[in-house]
């Protein structure tokens, strides 16, 4: 079901390399790409700034998808939307006012996401719905790729039934690979984000290994 839509994570590619890397995996179909920004304070890991990201932004000629593991977000907004991301999203356990968070990322003129925590339910975006135009559900802990898939299998059915028609994404993050992605995907879910599952096997090396990879999932 090519409606669904896979977003490798950066964060697994080759860190000397970001401009090939990416031109790779969007050569390779890739449908967004995913950008992993940590703090070291609202996760413990540290990656990319904005001005990172915005050297990325001229290598993606898809969907430049900004997940941001930080806290506070406010302060980061408008470096972000200069940075050039197309959708950013901001973790719901970040701060007190995700409200007023979404509703600035929107007036800044980016796609508004809400992530949550495996330990987060879906009733905590029941009142963020209209504000949102994708619900991260991570299947990990955030801050680290290559870790163990956590099923949130219920959570996932629960949000596609409270999101009803409205044009809302659900996005699956952690341990997404050949065999967790049709679970989330019957549960509901329409974008895919795989770091380890799409690189392994190292930087680009002309076998067609991410293609490979992400024709997998
Ligand atoms: C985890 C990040 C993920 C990570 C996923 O904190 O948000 O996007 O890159 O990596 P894998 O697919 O290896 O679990
Ligand atoms: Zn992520």
């Amino acid at each position: 079901d090519r409606s669904v839509k896979i977003a490798p994570s950066i964060l697994s590619a080759d860190f000397a390399n970001f401009g090939q890397e990416i031109q790779a995996i969007e050569a390779e179909g890739a449908d967004w790409v995913h950008v992993d920004v940590m703090d070291g304070h609202f996760v413990p890991n540290l990656t990319f700034g904005p001005m990172a990201v915005k050297a990325f932004r001229p290598h993606v000629k898809t969907v430049m998808d900004v997940h941001l593991m930080i806290a506070p977000v406010d302060p980061y907004i408008e470096a972000y939307a200069d940075a050039g991301a197309d959708v950013l999203t901001a973790h719901i356990e970040a701060g007190p006012h995700i409200h007023r968070t979404l509703q600035a990322i929107r007036a800044s003129g980016m796609k508004a996401g809400v992530a949550l925590n495996p330990g987060t339910p879906a009733e905590a975006v029941a009142h963020l719905l209209d504000l949102t135009d994708l619900i991260c559900v991570m299947t990990v802990n955030p801050g680290f790729g290559g870790q163990k898939f956590i099923d949130m299998t219920g959570k996932i059915i629960a949000l596609r039934q409270m999101i009803g028609d409205r044009p809302v994404h659900i996005e699956i993050d952690g341990g997404v690979d050949p065999t967790t992605a049709p679970k989330v995907r019957a549960a509901g879910a329409d974008v895919l984000v795989a770091g380890s599952a799409v690189f392994k096997g190292g930087s680009v090396d002309n076998t067609g290994v991410y293609g490979n990879n992400i024709r997998a999932i």
